[in-house]
């Protein structure tokens, strides 16, 4: 068999793309090799959202060069190929910077991936075509023990693209209009999932609560109404989704936190500011109190939900005072967890040419401190577990013997004794203390959605 080494950065939907890529090459002859040496190609699924992911990617290009170098001085031949979306972005400058690429192929194209490594034997390729065909149809379908081996927990890309334009933001650019796969698609692939034993999905989607998908009624569905689908497929106890902006968060969705025991009591919903101007100036179509009052809204249908955000400080033109807004916004909310970033310029977005860029120190002190609250009210989420029992989707072997990791509903690492219960299972599990990054605890019975619960 040929070997593939599959390397990818940034999002989910780029592990979700490699898992697809590797899917096709697998009907190709090639298995996935967890190093680039001895491979026969080697993808780089790469990400542009900030100017350091790029960066990343020419660096780790210059290393795979020496590789194929090398491999070549001994008489075995070595493709490289960037895919995702620096592939999109920069299209055929990817091979003048780095020659040793074969082929650039971007995210709506990867489905022709044979044909386009056939025709990159002796010649450069580079394929970044926007949708004409919808790549979904034409990707074959994981295995079921290759599905085993990715584990209990599965992204299915129900949502692609963005139409919201946030100024900062390549997205529009790298993954195009926002395109709905039709319902029928998204639960034949859930189905197959669950059939090989995964238990938890996340529907993702750059703006994944703007779903429009063709319902098999031939009306157009919702995010809420797929997910009532969803949860009607056997051996799903868990659902979840990522990524939803605040101005597509509809009524039957958060209807849908209250109604649906499959989704899962956290949403991870940007806010990227706290400052009504700074937000106008992102183009975020939402302010600051809009973004507190869906969130009581949220609350009220959901009271145990936790929430997540992402961040972005030193956006053009923020004064302190802006900043001291997130701050605000931050402390009021008491997110679970949340990510944030520094503000990177990206060429061909509308803030790239705004004035007042913000100088590299002043970004780094105000991440700083944004960070130091966000950790805060992380380990105050963290630490108001103790005591208390959450249903555990157990996924893997734990760090000793005799341990097994898993999920709780809030997406927090646990882990647990237990010799006898097994991966894909639901616990219940008292937490008994925390760790930075994990909760501990004892299992003490079934949890929600358990194997032992749906047979009853
Ligand atoms: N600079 C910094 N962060 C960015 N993000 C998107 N574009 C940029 C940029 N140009 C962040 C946003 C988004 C997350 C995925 O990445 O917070 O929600
Ligand atoms: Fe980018 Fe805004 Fe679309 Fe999210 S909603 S992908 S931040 S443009």
């Amino acid at each position: 068999m040929k070997k593939v080494h599959i390397k990818s950065f940034g999002c989910q939907m780029n592990v979700y793309d490699g898992q697809r890529m590797a899917d096709i090459l697998g009907e190709q002859g090639y298995e996935e090799t967890a190093t680039p040496e001895g491979a026969d190609l080697i993808l780089l699924n790469t990400c542009h959202i900030r100017d350091r992911a790029v960066q990343k990617v020419y660096t780790e290009l210059g290393k795979l060069r020496d590789i194929k170098t090398a491999q070549k001085a001994e008489g075995q031949e070595t493709k490289i190929v960037v895919a995702g979306c620096v592939a999109q972005a920069e299209g055929g400058e990817i091979q003048r910077r780095q020659p040793a690429v074969d082929l650039v192929v971007g995210p709506q194209a990867y489905h022709r991936l044979p044909e386009l490594l056939a025709e990159a034997a002796g010649k450069r390729v580079v394929d970044t075509d926007l949708p004409i065909e919808d790549k979904f149809g034409f990707l074959p379908a994981p295995k079921p023990q290759v599905i085993r081996a990715r584990g209990v927990s599965a992204f299915v890309t129900v949502q692609e693209g963005c139409d919201k334009f946030c100024a900062f933001c390549v997205v529009p650019y790298t993954r195009g209009a926002e395109f709905s796969r039709p319902v029928a698609q998204v639960v034949a692939e859930v189905e197959r999932l669950a059939e090989a034993g995964v238990r938890d999905v996340t529907l993702i989607g750059q703006n994944v609560n703007a779903y429009h998908g063709e319902g098999p009624d031939g009306a157009v569905w919702g995010l809420a109404r797929l997910m009532h689908r969803v949860a009607e497929v056997p051996g799903i106890a868990r659902i979840r989704y990522t990524t939803s902006h605040p101005r597509d968060m509809d009524d039957d969705l958060i209807a849908a936190h209250r109604d649906l025991p499959q989704v899962m009591p956290f949403l991870h919903l940007p806010v990227q500011a706290g400052s009504d101007r700074i937000l106008a100036a992102m183009n975020r179509k939402h302010t600051g109190d809009e973004y507190r009052r869906l969130i009581e809204r949220i609350r009220t249908a959901r009271p145990d939900i936790a929430l997540s955000s992402d961040f972005i400080v030193g956006f053009p033109g923020e004064t302190d005072a802006d900043f001291e807004d997130t701050i605000r916004l931050v402390d009021e909310i008491g997110f679970a967890s949340s990510y944030s970033f520094k503000y990177s310029s990206r060429p061909g977005t509308p803030a790239a040419d705004l004035d007042g860029q913000i100088p590299r120190a002043v970004m780094d002190e105000r991440l700083y401190r944004l960070q130091e609250r966000i950790e805060h009210h992380r380990q105050a989420f963290n630490a108001a577990m103790v005591g208390r029992a959450v249903d555990v989707l157990l996924e893997r072997a734990g760090r000793h013997p005799g341990q097994l990791a898993g999920k709780s509903p809030y997406l927090q690492a646990v882990q647990i004794d237990s010799e006898t219960n097994q991966i894909g299972d639901i616990v219940r599990v008292v937490i008994e203390r925390t760790s930075t990054n994990s909760l501990f605890g004892h299992k003490f019975e079934a949890g929600a959605g358990s194997r032992k619960e749906m047979a009853a």
